[in-house]
């Protein structure tokens, strides 16, 4: 059977929100996006067209675990100067994603400049043709995309963003499916319902494709039972409330056993850095029973507050795998690469003739290790690896902290805030079994991160507060059913480790998920080494790849 050929047509297209209009970057005229739809085990190919003004790449959620047949394709990854160049206006790509070895609900986006701010979408990956799902079918389906809106152009929200230097321009208001929801002026007639029959069990399939904001979210009077994160199935968390972070996606059942009414769902920020006020930063969508009278107030839940960092980690420290008979894990226990690195944000002293409006007249940062990333501008890391072209990266990412200090301390000096700049990657070797330490700093700020690694579904083993020490923290790992992820969210001032096999060759992204810490350099590549047979090495690079 043939793989389908879809088309992604990436233009802009006028749309209204929050009492004004505007164009946005839309794939095929839509936001959201088109939601692609496959089986587990399904090749698909998707033609990206760019008639837009600007270049673009598109990313795919493509991630391999340990022990499975893998798709060894970076050259379809789509991080812009990562592992390709980006399509030029006018220009196409035709890009091959396998679905090999997910299953739940994963996501598709833009990954050049902030493009993916509205140019995003949902892919489901139902289980392979005569399997099923670990819980019972469900009577309804339906995508909930989690998103920021701007009233301004968001290509000139991030020129502002990085010519001042300073603190970012925050959104307009938060969205569930594209849409703000009643709270925010101009809104109640666009405002995302859902119509629902009494007693039936709907699977929300929610992603976070916010820019900046880690969420929480819930539906009033109901709960929620998590059946699966970063499309991989969990052991079901019931709960009245979740957090998710941007690049995180998680399946969840709604059962409808409330009395016939109108009930909102909404989200609200998770943002430990900002004050911000309650109203215009939750997002409302309504749950209508069907036979209902449509005219009052729909139910609030309940949110946790903004700045409530317990309640997101009680509920992301929950997270277990499933892992039962029909779906084994295979947590690595034997550590062959160790490495452990800082998440900081950083500040550059000002240079001349720049404005720099980051605190005390500095210019903000961001750092791995240390080393604020600098995305090369000429190639692509993955073709400079690939034809052996010196000179674009060094492969001297530091495996542990260049500098030892208590990383999470009430006031830290001034001179570790200036880290280094550089393009500087770290080579894996194929089939090693890798452990990263993320160490959260209180640099300039302590936030939470999500870290996010592209190419593989990683375990995440452990987390905590404060200072990661190996000898008492391995202590309280988990290798029996940690959850499977592809974004972790690092506590604020604290740490996570990830384990994963390295059994996916090529160039892949580690980057923090909140875009403003992308564009401040909070990121690295892997480049993972070819294996020695046919099936453990690169896959040939695609002749219409786009041109530097
Ligand atoms: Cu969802 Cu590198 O991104
Ligand atoms: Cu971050």
């Amino acid at each position: 059977q043939a793989s389908p050929q879809y088309h992604f047509v990436v233009k802009e297209a006028p749309y209204t929100r929050l009492c004004s209009t505007k164009n946005i970057l839309t794939v095929n005229g839509k936001f959201p996006g088109p939601t692609l739809r496959a089986y587990k085990g399904d090749t698909i190919f998707v033609k990206v067209h760019n008639k837009g003004k600007h270049n673009i790449t598109i990313h795919w959620y493509i991630y391999v675990r340990h022990g499975v047949k893998v798709p060894r394709n970076p050259w379809s990854d789509g991080p812009e100067y990562i592992t390709q160049c980006p399509i030029q206006p006018g220009a196409s790509f035709n890009q091959m994603v396998t679905f090999s070895t997910e299953e739940g609900t994963v996501w598709w986006h833009a990954h050049s400049d902030w493009a993916r701010a509205t140019v995003h979408g949902a892919i489901i990956v139902y289980p392979k043709i005569g399997t099923s799902y670990p819980f019972p079918k469900p009577h309804r389906e339906i995508p909930i995309i989690l998103g920021e809106w701007w009233k301004r152009d968001v290509m000139q929200v991030l020129k502002e963003f990085i010519r001042t230097g300073g603190a970012p321009n925050v959104s307009d208001a938060l969205t569930i499916n594209g849409q703000p929801g009643d709270l925010y002026n101009c809104s109640c007639s666009g405002t995302f319902k859902l119509l629902v029959d009494q007693n039936k069990t709907y699977l929300l399939r929610m992603v976070n494709a916010a820019m900046n904001t880690i969420l929480f979210f819930s539906v009033a009077n109901h709960n929620l039972t998590l059946v699966g994160a970063d499309a991989s199935y969990t052991k079901p968390l019931t709960t009245d409330y979740i957090a998710i972070s941007p690049g995180q996606s998680v399946d969840a059942l709604l059962v409808t056993n409330q009395n016939p009414g109108l009930y909102y769902m909404a989200a609200r920020a998770y943002s430990t850095g900002v004050n911000v006020p309650f109203d215009n930063t939750t997002t409302t969508a309504i749950v209508q029973y069907n036979g209902s009278d449509n005219t009052s107030t729909p139910l609030f839940p309940y949110l946790p507050y903004y700045n409530d960092t317990k309640s997101a980690f009680n509920f992301i420290t929950r997270l277990r795998s499933l892992a039962d008979t029909d779906h084994p894990i295979y947590v690595p226990l034997n550590i062959s690469t160790k490495i452990v690195s800082t998440i900081s944000i950083n500040a550059f002293p000002c240079p001349e003739n720049r404005p720099c409006e980051g605190p005390n007249g500095t210019r903000l940062a961001a750092s791995m290790n240390n080393i604020s990333f600098v995305t090369p501008r000429r190639i692509d890391v993955l073709e400079a690896y690939y034809f052996h072209i010196n000179g674009v990266v060094r492969n001297d990412f530091p495996t542990f902290p260049p500098l030892l200090f208590n990383f999470t301390a009430d006031y830290l000096p001034l001179e570790l805030e200036i880290p280094k700049r550089g393009t500087r990657v770290r080579v894996l070797e194929y089939g090693s079994t890798v452990e990263v330490v993320f160490q959260g700093t209180n640099l300039v700020a302590g936030l939470d991160h999500p870290m996010h690694l592209h190419g593989y579904s990683f375990f995440v083993v452990g987390y905590g507060f404060g200072n990661f020490d190996e000898e008492r923290d391995k202590l309280g790992y988990n290798l029996i059913d940690p959850p499977l992820l592809n974004t972790v969210t690092v506590p604020k001032n604290g740490w996570a480790t990830i384990r994963f096999a390295a059994n996916n060759p090529g160039v892949w992204f580690l980057h923090c998920h909140l875009d403003r810490h992308l564009t401040w350099g909070m990121e690295t590549v892997f480049i993972v080494k070819n294996g020695d047979n046919a099936v453990a090495k690169l896959l040939p690079r695609p002749v219409d790849m786009p041109p530097c």
